[in-house]
């Protein structure tokens, strides 16, 4: 079952009804200010830090599940009934709806009683603020008399304190209203020097900034006192909930229309000029004055709309193609690559499903985003990996996340995951493949943020591999840590007591445990790092990275290959996890993919029997398990793998994120049709006909997909915010349709689907652009080129001639 469709034209997800299985969401803004909105209008914006610069409130698992967002009421001044326009929170039954959601904008189009409303939602690319354009149309036969009233509630800038410190927070809440413009301006009186403003086109008919003067006490946001009895109380808040309501009349003859703009915005002024008069305690408003001036005008509000969209038209632009699966092409060509820039943005930290406040920006995780962005905008990229770098500990270690507001590695989770360095390497190469920049690798870059501890990046990514090095275990394969790529198994945890993190809790000094993972992870980096040495003429450093490689390899052979599947750690007393010893926890799916993806096993046939048998004890229709049998019961020694029931999230469910690594890795063994099977069975868009089991939003990729021992096999949770996205993307576009950057130039060497005769792409790469036309004439993955009409050896193009701004190739496939 559907609740919606896809407009590939128009770029657009358009939901059909609101009561969809989970609010279906979308993200406003892409530099720094965003807001997450939800196919209702729910949702909260915040500038650059989820948790430490939150604008508006919202309430994490509420019920219903999605209450709190950019709330209008329309009432019918003469009957007196209201309605909300995007249902919530009134949930008044509306004669029409659809919500479109595209690439940072947001439209709800609802008609009730005659009037017709839409609203569009974005923030205007280089600033600081949101615009709420609403259309009002009166499509009935009668004059209406219509009161139009907003609605969001304030959050007091910190989240966390904020839903926590109540005995502090009911005190200290403040606004002014000047000129009909909202000021939130909580404690900007002494240390803050940045306020929150609301304001709206139109002459008001009142206002209101304090939350129950609006509801009325023991009223709920679905029935506000305020739009029951159509006027507002012109309420100032002092302590308690500061909120912004803007209360409009709107008169309109049949067929009469008209744009209503509200604007929600940030704004800083030099802490040195807070007030006007600055003896004063009044916020200084000039420099905030034009802008709102500017916005609030329909022709600004559209000019910066339409840029927006030119934006996003240029960066999907950068790669294009034209497969015969519709499924392929609209992922691909929208939504894969737009969610490739959420998550570059958020990391793993505002979603439905992340509270803004738990975690900021992560090591591993922003290493990996940054592979399925780094072509729109590599410039942020580049920035993005120095952020990371200067985080680094001295002994080449992470911490595992920063907050983006400080750029600070955060000590809440500390460091101590083993496999965190290694994708510091992957990530820059991935860069400077792209991108052509090694001068990167010259940029002095601090050690745990520290003044004077500046090294050069490339010092960074010597120290990272080294860290491998100086961690290896009994049988010489790395020391896990507190965790690898799989945060759930703690090795080293043996945590007994309820309330315990998994994340940070160690009571193992950590000798013993060992992870295969890692061991593939640091081939994969080694051979990285050799190119890079390469192009620095660092003989001893090539030298040093692919001897390391070479051992570790025989060390998997040795130690990590259980005779039908890469094994996948050893445990703290030594003992073996993921072999046919086990009898829970028998085959993970993650060192199948990174050795393959490394290469190992490729020329012995060790790879095509490892995913043999991912393809028998793992594959499922909804996508490829983590690891089977799955665990029964909890195990001190496994840690929070064995603490989810089975089938959910770590414990043998589909973690969406390893998927792209068996199609990868079935691509590098030449079996198209098996990575493509894959790519399907988890593409958010071929699994729309089954939204009601799926439950998550068709567009986007979900963290997890509920596997074959839970009993709501095929639902998906945690939308949004994984790095499927980032290695889907790589998988198809570069995998499977082949088109891979490397450090010499572009490489075409598709591995598609027998059933597949062409395909084209348009490929963006070093400032030139490349139409790519692929076809098959046999049945093997044989790949010829002919480049501007002449044939050349390999598949690899070499880079054109300064001038050229158009490179012409046709691939045959044999
Ligand atoms: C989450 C984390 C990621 C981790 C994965 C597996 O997605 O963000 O860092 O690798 O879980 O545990
Ligand atoms: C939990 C989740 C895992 C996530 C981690 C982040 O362990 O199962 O997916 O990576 O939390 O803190």
């Amino acid at each position: 079952m559907k609740y919606g469709y896809f407009d590939d034209a128009a770029r657009e997800y358009i939901i059909v009804r609101p009561d969809t299985p989970l609010p279906w969401i979308n993200y406003l803004g892409c530099e720094e200010y965003f807001g997450l909105i939800s196919n209702t209008a729910g949702g909260y914006s915040f500038y650059k830090d989820a948790r430490l610069r939150r604008l508006t409130r919202y309430r994490y698992n509420n019920s219903p599940l999605d209450v709190g967002g950019r709330y209008l009421y329309l009432r019918d001044n003469k009957s007196g009934s209201y309605w909300s326009p995007s249902w919530m929170p009134t949930r008044t039954k509306l004669d029409e709806y659809e919500c479109r959601h595209g690439q940072g904008y947001t439209i709800i189009t609802s008609k009730f009683n005659g009037i017709k409303s839409s609203t569009r939602y974005f923030v205007p690319l280089g600033e600081s603020l949101e615009i709420w354009q609403v259309t009002l149309t009166n499509e009935s036969r009668a004059v209406s008399d219509l009161s139009l009233f907003s609605a969001i509630e304030f959050c007091l800038w910190d989240a966390n304190d904020d839903s926590t410190n109540f005995q502090r927070n009911y005190s200290i809440g403040q606004v002014e209203i000047v000129d009909d413009v909202i000021y939130h301006k909580t404690e900007y009186r002494e240390r803050r020097d940045h306020f929150a403003y609301f304001a709206c086109s139109e002459k008001l008919a009142g206002f209101d900034t304090q939350r129950e003067a609006f509801l009325g006490n023991y009223h709920g946001w679905n029935q506000p006192q305020v739009v029951e009895t159509g006027a507002s109380s012109n309420s100032e808040a002092h302590g308690w909930q500061p909120i912004g309501s803007h209360h409009v009349k709107v008169h309109l003859k049949a067929g009469e229309q008209k744009q209503i703009i509200f604007i929600l915005g940030y704004h800083e002024n030099p802490k040195d000029d807070k007030f006007d008069p600055p003896t004063s305690q009044i916020v200084n408003k000039k420099s905030v004055k034009p802008i709102i001036e500017k916005y609030l005008q329909p022709a600004n509000a559209d000019k910066a709309f339409n840029s927006l969209h030119d934006y996003w038209t240029t960066l999907l632009g950068k790669f294009q193609v034209t497969t015969p699966d519709t499924h392929t092409n609209r992922m691909v060509n929208i939504w894969n690559a737009y969610q490739c820039m959420v998550t570059f943005n958020m990391s793993r930290s505002a979603s439905y499903f992340e509270s803004g406040i738990g975690r900021g920006m992560g090591f591993r995780d922003s290493n990996q985003d940054l592979l399925g962005f780094v072509h729109m905008i590599p410039e942020r990229a580049r920035e993005r990996i120095l952020d990371l770098s200067a985080t680094q500990l001295k002994n080449g270690g992470a911490f595992h996340q920063y907050q983006p507001l400080t750029k600070r590695g955060n000590n809440d989770v500390g460091s101590g995951f083993n496999d965190d360095p290694a994708w510091l390497v992957l990530g820059v190469a991935a860069y400077i493949k792209e991108s052509g920049d090694w001068s990167i690798l010259d940029v002095p870059v601090q050690y745990e943020n520290e003044a004077g501890s500046e090294m050069p990046l490339y010092e960074h990514l010597q120290r990272s591999l080294q860290y491998t090095l100086d961690r290896l275990g009994p049988n010489r394969l790395p020391l896990i840590g507190r965790a690898d790529w799989n945060d759930c198994l703690n090795l080293n945890c043996f945590s007994d007591t309820p309330g315990q993190s998994f994340q940070t809790t160690t009571n193992k000094d950590g000798k013993v445990a060992e992870s295969i993972f890692i061991a593939g992870l640091f081939v994969l980096a080694c051979q990285e790092m050799a190119g890079i040495a390469k192009y620095k003429n660092d003989k001893a450093e090539g030298n040093k990275v692919q001897k390391a490689a070479a051992e570790m390899e025989k060390t998997v052979w040795a130690s990590g290959w259980d005779g039908d599947w890469f094994r996948r750690a050893y445990d703290n007393f030594g003992h073996v996890l993921g072999s046919k010893e086990n009898t829970e926890g028998r085959i993970f799916i993650e060192p199948q993919g990174i050795c393959i993806m490394a290469g190992l096993g490729v020329e012995n046939g060790n790879a095509v029997k490892a995913l043999d048998s991912v393809a028998e004890h793992l594959a499922t229709p909804h996508g490829i398990i983590l690891q089977q049998p799955a665990f029964s019961q909890y195990y001190l020694h496994l840690g929070e793998i064995s603490s989810y029931p089975p089938g959910y999230k770590e414990n043998a469910g589909i973690f969406c994120h390893t998927n792209p690594w068996i199609m990868i890795a079935e691509s590098i063994v030449g079996r198209g049709d098996k990575a493509f099977d894959y790519y399907k069975r988890i593409n958010p868009s071929a699994r729309e006909e089954i939204s009601e089991l799926h439950k998550c939003e068709p567009y986007v990729y979900a963290q997890m997909i509920a596997g074959k021992d839970a009993p709501t096999h095929g639902e998906a949770k945690n939308s949004w915010l994984t790095g499927t996205a980032a290695w889907n993307y790589a998988a198809i576009t570069q995998y499977i349709l082949g088109i891979r950057p490397g450090f010499d130039g572009l490489e075409v060497k598709p591995v598609i689907p027998s059933g597949w005769s062409d395909f084209e792409v348009v490929r963006s790469y070093r400032g030139v652009r490349y139409e790519i036309s692929v076809k098959r004439a046999g049945a093997g993955n044989a790949v010829s080129l002919e480049v501007d009409g002449k044939s050349i050896s390999g598949t690899i193009i070499s880079l054109p001639k300064k001038e050229t701004s158009t490179v012409r190739v046709k691939a045959v496939i044999r």
